[in-house]
C-alpha cells in the first residue's frame, strides 16, 4: 500500500512503541526535535510516494536516530569496547559523530524486532552523510536538519526550498539537491568554526555531486 497525503502520522501503527522507547532515553527537548525528525520524514515519504513499509523503516529510523545522543564521551566510548566497535582516529576527532556510530546497535539492544539493517544503516549515517545513501539514508539525513524545530537560518531556508522549491517535478532529484546542500552548509558551518569536518561528509558530498552530474567545484 502506498502511503497517501491523507495518512496521518498517527495512524502508522509502531509510533506508540518507538514514542515510549525514546523517551526513556533523552530529554523532552531532544524528544520534540526526534518527533519533528519523525513527521519531516514522514510527509518526504508521502511526496516521493514510497510503500507503507518503506515509510514504516524511514520513520522508525527517524525515531531511533538521536537515541545515544545524550550519552557522555565516556559511555560512547565503553559501548564500542564492550561491542567490539572499533572508532576510527577520524571519529575519534569528531565527538558529535559518536552518537551515530553507537545509536545503532544501541537500538537494536532496545528493540531489536524494528532495527531492520535498512534503520541500522539510516541510524548510522544521519550525522555525517556517506557514499553510496539509499533513499531512507538520504530521507533521515535531510530531515534531521530541516525539520521545522530547528532555529538556525541555514536550516530553515533549506527546509523552505525542500517543499516549496521542487520547480521540475523530478522529487529524487529534488531530494539529492537538497541533500547536497544540507553538505555545503555542513561544510560551512564546520569550516568556520575550525572544526574537524568527517572524511565520510566530504566523501558523501562527492559521491552525490558525482550522481546529480553537476558541473561544480568539489
Ligand atoms: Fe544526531
Ligand atoms: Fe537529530
Amino acid at each position: 500500500m502506498i502511503i497517501s497525503m491523507n495518512t496521518v502520522f498517527t495512524e502508522l501503527d509502531h509510533i506508540n512503541t518507538l514514542h515510549e522507547a525514546v523517551r526513556r532515553e533523552m530529554s523532552e527537548k531532544r524528544l520534540s526535535h526526534v518527533v519533528s525528525v519523525a513527521k519531516t520524514a514522514f510527509t518526504i515519504c508521502t511526496l516521493l510516494t514510497l510503500s507503507e513499509e518503506e515509510t514504516k523503516k524511514t520513520v522508525t529510523a527517524s525515531y531511533l536516530h538521536d537515541i545515544t545522543k545524550e550519552k557522555d564521551k565516556l559511555w560512547h566510548y565503553e559501548f564500542c569496547n564492550q561491542h567490539g566497535i572499533i572508532l576510527s582516529d577520524d571519529d575519534k576527532r569528531a565527538d558529535e559523530v559518536l552518537h551515530q556510530i553507537t545509536g545503532a546497535p544501541y537500538a537494536k539492544k532496545v528493540l531489536p524486532d524494528y532495527v531492520t539493517p535498512t534503520v541500522y544503516g539510516a541510524i548510522s549515517k544521519h550525522c555525517t552523510g556517506g557514499v553510496n545513501m539509499n533513499i531512507y539514508e538520504k530521507i533521515v539525513f535531510l530531515a534531521d536538519y530541516i525539520e521545522p524545530t530547528r532555529t538556525n537560518e541555514a536550516c530553515k531556508s533549506l527546509n523552505h526550498f525542500f517543499f516549496n522549491e521542487c520547480y521540475d517535478g523530478n522529487i529524487r532529484k529534488h531530494l539529492d539537491k537538497a541533500v547536497l546542500l544540507a553538505y555545503d552548509n555542513t561544510v560551512r558551518y564546520l569550516n568556520e568554526k575550525g572544526a574537524f569536518v568527517h572524511p565520510s561528509t566530504l566523501l558523501g558530498r562527492e559521491d552525490i555531486i558525482k550522481s546529480l552530474n553537476l558541473e561544480r567545484k568539489i
